[in-house]
C-alpha cells in the first residue's frame, strides 16, 4: 500500500469509529482480534446494503426465494461439504518473530510486488509521453516490463500448480527460493507449511449425555442445499430456480486483517441457483453479468472492479471467479460466483442416504440439479463503499471538510432536518417538517451549534440533505435545500420536499436500472 493511501485508510477506520459506523469488539477489555462491532450509522449502511441485495434477488427475480437457515448444523453437514477434511490453510511460522503466516498470502504478496514494479514503469511511460502514450503497446514491447512479466509468470504457475496439488513442501520451496522474508525480523528462518482448519468448533448438549461436536458455520450455502427440497417441494419451485440467505458465518482466519475486510465473524448473502445439468455456463455467465451490473449500478466508478477467474478451483467447483473491487489496499476479492457442480446436492445425498433429485417435467426425468452459487461479503461489501465515499475536501476559504459521498441509497440518514435557531418557533416548525419525512426515510433532527458545523456532522455520515428552517419558513413554507456533494443550496416549498427526496434515495430507481 502506498504511504498516503494507508494514511488514508486509517484516517478511514479512525472515521468509522468517530461517527458511529464499527467499533472494535468489546472494546472496554481492549478488543478481540479481527472482531468488530457495527454502531447506530453502520448497522443502516449494512441494512441497506442487505436490502438492496435481497430485493434485487428476491424481488426482481420470480424464481428467487428467500430462507433463513441456523447458524448451528448437524455436524455431518461438514463432513459431506467437504468442510472437515479440506477446508484449510497452509500457515508458516517465522522461527525469529513467532508470527504465523498463511503461506499462500506471502507469496500472493510477493506476486504483487511484482505487478507493482510492473505499474511502475507503465506509470513513468505515461509521464514521459503523455496522451500519445499507448499502454498496451508498451506492456508487450517494453524489455524491462518484459522481464518481470515473464517472472511473475513463472512464479504464478509455480505456485498455482503447488496449490491446486496441495503440495506444502513445494509452498514452502517457493518462499525460499523468492527469498521472501518475516516482515517483523526480516529474517528467512521458516519452519515447514502446515495445513490448519478454519471451523470454529463448539459442543452442543451436555457432557453427561455425551456432548456433540458441532461447528459454526463457515458458509452460509450449506444451510441451503440441506433445505433444497424442503423449499423446491413447498414451494413448488420449477428448475431453474433460487435459493437466497443472509446470515453470519464464522472462520478462525490466521491472517486477519484490513479491517472488517478479513473477519473471523463476517456476514455472507449467498444465493444458491439450480440448473439442469449441462446448463450451468449459461447461468454462469448470466450471474457474472448480472453481479456486475449490480455492483456498477451503485455508482462508484466502472473502473474500480474487474473479474478475476480462478486457475485453482475449490474443490466443488468447474468454474469460478471473483468480483474484485479497488480498495486502498489494491484489487481485492468482494464477490465469488461459482459453478459449483452437483457436488453438494449429490455430497448430502450420499451423507444423509435421502435421495435429493429434481423430476424434471418438461425432460420426464429425474436428476440432481447443477448450482451456481453467488456469494458475497457484507462486511466486504460496506469496506468497498465506504472506501470510495470518503473524501478530505479542501474548500475555498482555507476550510477542509470530511464528506463521506455514499450512494444516496445507501446513505444510513437520508435526510437532516434544523432550525436556524432555537427559538421564534423554528423548532416547533422543523420537527413538523420531520414528522412529514419520517415515515418514508431516515430522518435526523440537529439543532445545536452553528449551521456551518451541523453541515459538517452530517458531511461526515454521508447525509444527502440537509433541510434548514429558517423565518421566512414561517411565512413562505419554504426550506432551505443544501446538497452533501455539492454544496449548493436551494429553497423549496416543504409540499415538494418529499418527492425531490424520493428521487434521489428510492432504491426502485436502481431496480429499474438492473433490468435495463
Ligand atoms: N459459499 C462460498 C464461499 O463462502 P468464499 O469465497 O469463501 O466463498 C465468499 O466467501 C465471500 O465471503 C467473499 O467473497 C468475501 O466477500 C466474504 N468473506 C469470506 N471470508 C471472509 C472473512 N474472513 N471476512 C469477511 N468477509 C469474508
Amino acid at each position: 500500500m502506498a504511504a498516503t493511501q494507508e494514511e488514508t485508510f486509517k484516517k478511514l477506520v479512525a472515521h468509522c469509529k468517530e461517527y458511529g459506523f464499527v467499533f472494535p469488539s468489546s472494546e472496554i477489555y481492549d478488543g478481540l482480534g479481527a472482531v468488530y462491532d457495527y454502531g447506530q450509522n453502520g448497522v443502516e449502511l449494512k441494512n441497506n446494503i442487505k436490502q438492496y441485495w435481497w430485493n434485487s434477488m428476491t424481488l426482481l427475480h420470480q424464481n428467487i426465494v428467500g430462507i433463513d437457515a441456523s447458524i448451528f448444523m448437524h455436524p455431518t453437514v461438514w463432513k459431506a461439504s467437504g468442510h472437515v477434511d479440506a477446508f484449510n490453510d497452509p500457515l508458516i511460522d517465522n522461527k525469529d518473530s513467532k508470527k504465523r503466516y498463511r503461506a499462500d498470502v506471502l507469496i500472493e504478496d510477493q506476486l504483487g510486488k511484482i505487478e507493482e514494479k510492473i505499474q511502475k514503469e507503465v506509470d513513468k511511460a505515461k509521464k514521459r509521453f503523455g496522451d500519445n502514450f499507448d499502454e498496451a503497446m508498451f506492456r508487450q514491447t517494453n524489455g524491462r516490463v518484459l522481464e518481470y512479466q515473464a517472472k511473475w509468470d513463472a512464479l504464478h504457475q509455480r505456485y498455482s500448480q503447488a496449490m491446486n496439488d496441495m503440495n506444502l513442501d513445494e509452498l514452502k520451496q517457493i518462499i525460499l527460493d523468492e527469498e521472501i522474508v518475516c516482515p517483523i525480523s526480516g529474517t528467512r528462518n521458516w519452519t515447514d507449511v502446515r495445513q490448519f482448519n478454519l471451523m470454529f468448533a463448539t459442543e452442543m448438549g451436555s457432557t453427561a449425555d455425551g456432548a456433540m461436536k458441532i461447528y459454526l458455520r463457515p458458509e452460509t450455502a450449506q444451510g441451503i442445499f440441506v433445505n433444497f427440497l424442503n423449499v423446491q417441494k413447498t414451494g413448488r419451485m420449477k428448475i431453474p430456480f433460487g435459493i437466497a440467505q443472509i446470515g453470519k458465518a464464522f472462520r478462525n482466519e490466521i491472517v486477519a486483517r484490513q479491517f472488517v475486510f478479513r473477519m473471523r465473524e463476517f456476514e455472507q448473502m449467498e444465493m444458491q441457483f439450480f440448473v439442469r445439468p449441462g446448463e450451468e455456463m449459461k447461468w454462469f455467465e448470466y450471474w457474472k453479468q448480472f453481479r456486475l451490473k449490480w455492483h456498477k449500478a451503485l455508482g462508484l466508478g466502472d473502473d474500480k472492479y474487474r473479474y478475476h477467474d480462478h486457475e485453482k478451483l475449490a474443490h466443488y467447483a468447474n468454474a469460478a471467479t471473483d468480483i474484485e473491487f479497488l480498495m486502498p489496499f489494491g484489487f481485492k476479492e468482494v464477490e465469488g460466483i461459482h459453478s459449483r457442480t452437483n457436488f453438494d446436492l449429490s455430497q448430502h445425498a450420499q451423507f444423509s442416504g435421502k435421495k435429493i433429485e429434481y423430476f424434471d417435467p418438461e425432460l420426464n426425468q429425474s436428476y440432481t440439479p447443477y448450482v451456481i452459487e453467488t456469494s458475497i461479503g457484507v462486511d466486504r461489501m460496506f469496506l468497498s463503499i465506504m472506501c470510495s465515499a470518503y473524501k478530505e475536501e479542501q474548500l475555498e476559504g482555507g476550510d477542509s471538510r470530511v464528506v463521506l459521498s455514499l450512494p444516496p441509497v445507501l446513505a444510513p440518514v437520508k435526510c437532516c432536518v434544523m432550525p436556524l435557531v432555537k427559538k421564534d418557533g423554528l423548532p416547533e416548525k422543523a420537527q413538523e417538517v420531520m414528522n412529514l419525512l419520517k415515515f418514508d426515510f431516515k430522518t435526523s433532527y440537529d439543532e445545536k451549534d452553528s449551521i456551518g458545523k451541523r453541515y459538517r456532522r452530517q458531511d461526515a455520515i454521508g447525509t444527502p440533505f440537509c433541510i434548514t428552517v429558517d423565518h421566512d419558513t414561517l411565512v413562505d413554507n419554504c426550506v432551505t435545500v443544501r446538497n452533501r456533494d455539492t454544496m449548493l443550496q436551494e429553497r423549496v416549498n416543504i409540499d415538494n420536499l418529499h418527492e425531490m427526496i424520493r428521487k434521489e434515495v428510492d432504491p426502485k430507481e436502481l431496480y429499474r436500472k438492473l433490468m435495463d
